[in-house]
């Protein structure tokens, strides 16, 4: 079975076959009208979203498939105290292929261990969200035409930016990308993301605290919103919010070819004076993420009784209940009937990382 939980879950060629697949229906979206006919896409979400569930909704209509599912956890069972695990077993009797986002982290891995059809992470906390980097790789493949030899700028919350940590994964395959990194010292990238993704890969990455500094250098400017519902202290969100914010006289030092990403929604990191410059594709990417969704789900349905397609949920040197996760929102510390698994640190030797959310464990 073949599930999308992190973003190498695909092979760099399977990510690409996807890109492809997302050109193709752009140019001829009346081939695929009826892909996905007798088909039925769950779409369980227990944390609020526009874009990611209104746009898988609108691809599976456009492939002329159904959708079923529920976007408040209120209205489900999961208010009665129903397990992942649970749910997903019972929305397999009633759906080809399942999109779920979750609070929590580990969550779609989870579904994933418990489901006889393909389960897509549609975002895990502030852990992974792989879709939205098959959206951003297809942004940068339409606007710049390239993923080799970028130099990419993170800007805004990159502890809990889901979208940042994926697509540094994805780019970390590629050669010459070169990573920047724009935060207060509070919102620094993890660090397994920096030694794991970063260094293993021989990625180099630099980390400023000013857009100024560094943005004549950038191809690409990602910016990302400061999530507040991530935080543990509100003192801390207000000493943060306002950060960065993107305005047409910063952009003045910019290369004519940047591109500004952005996964959506925004706050106020980007002043709408920005949204008529030619280098503003985050509306485009909004459209990107629709069409890349609709590959996704036409790829993830005809791998699925694939036996050389078989996702590693997962990995053989991986314990069992020998550890604790130190994320109080780790599905293992969350959810009864969720064993603990570790895997070693492949930066680290003698320390162990969590197969759910890749944070350390407890000593
Ligand atoms: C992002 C998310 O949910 O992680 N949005 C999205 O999926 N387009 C970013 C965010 O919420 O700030």
């Amino acid at each position: 079975m073949k599930h999308l939980i992190d973003p190498t879950d695909l092979t760099k060629e399977e990510t690409e076959e996807i890109i492809d697949l997302a050109l193709d229906i752009i140019d001829h979206p009346e081939n695929y009208a009826e892909a996905c006919k007798g088909k039925k896409l769950a779409t369980l979400f227990y944390e609020p979203s526009t874009r990611t569930r209104l746009s898988f909704t609108a691809a599976m209509m456009e492939l002329g498939g159904n959708v079923l599912g529920f976007s408040d956890a209120q209205n489900s069972s999961v208010s009665k105290g129903e397990t992942c695990a649970d749910t997903t077993k019972v929305i397999n009797c009633f759906a080809d292929i399942i999109a779920m986002r979750h609070f929590e982290e580990g969550a779609a891995l989870v579904s994933a261990m418990n489901s006889r059809i393909p389960v897509i992470n549609a975002g895990d906390g502030s852990h992974a969200h792989p879709t939205q980097t098959l959206t951003d790789l297809l942004t940068i493949k339409r606007e710049i035409g390239r993923f080799d030899n970028l130099t990419i700028g993170f800007c805004g919350d990159l502890k809990f930016g889901r979208t940042v940590h994926s697509l540094i994964k994805a780019l970390s395959r590629y050669e010459g990308v070169k990573v920047v990194l724009i935060a207060p010292e509070q919102l620094r990238l993890p660090d397994y993301m920096k030694k794991e993704v970063c260094d293993v890969n021989g990625i180099p990455y630099k980390e400023v605290t000013t857009l100024e500094e560094v943005m004549p250098e950038l191809d690409v400017l990602y910016m990302t919103r400061v999530q507040k519902e991530r935080f543990f202290d509100e003192d801390e969100f207000d000493r943060v919010k306002d950060c960065f914010i993107l305005d047409s006289e910063k952009l003045s030092t910019a290369k004519p070819g940047m591109r500004i990403l952005h996964p959506l929604p925004r706050v106020n990191e980007i002043t709408v004076d920005v949204d008529a410059d030619p280098r503003a594709a985050y509306f485009r990417q909004v459209e990107n993420g629709k069409n890349v969704r609709k590959a996704l789900i036409l790829k993830l349905l005809e791998w699925a009784d694939k036996k050389d397609r078989e996702t590693t949920l997962v990995p053989a040197d991986a314990v069992r209940n020998q550890h604790v996760c130190r994320n109080p929102r780790c599905i293992s510390n969350m959810e009864v009937n969720v064993d603990s698994l570790f895997r070693p640190a492949t930066d680290h030797p003698g320390e162990w990382r969590c197969v759910y959310c890749e944070s350390k464990a407890k000593n």
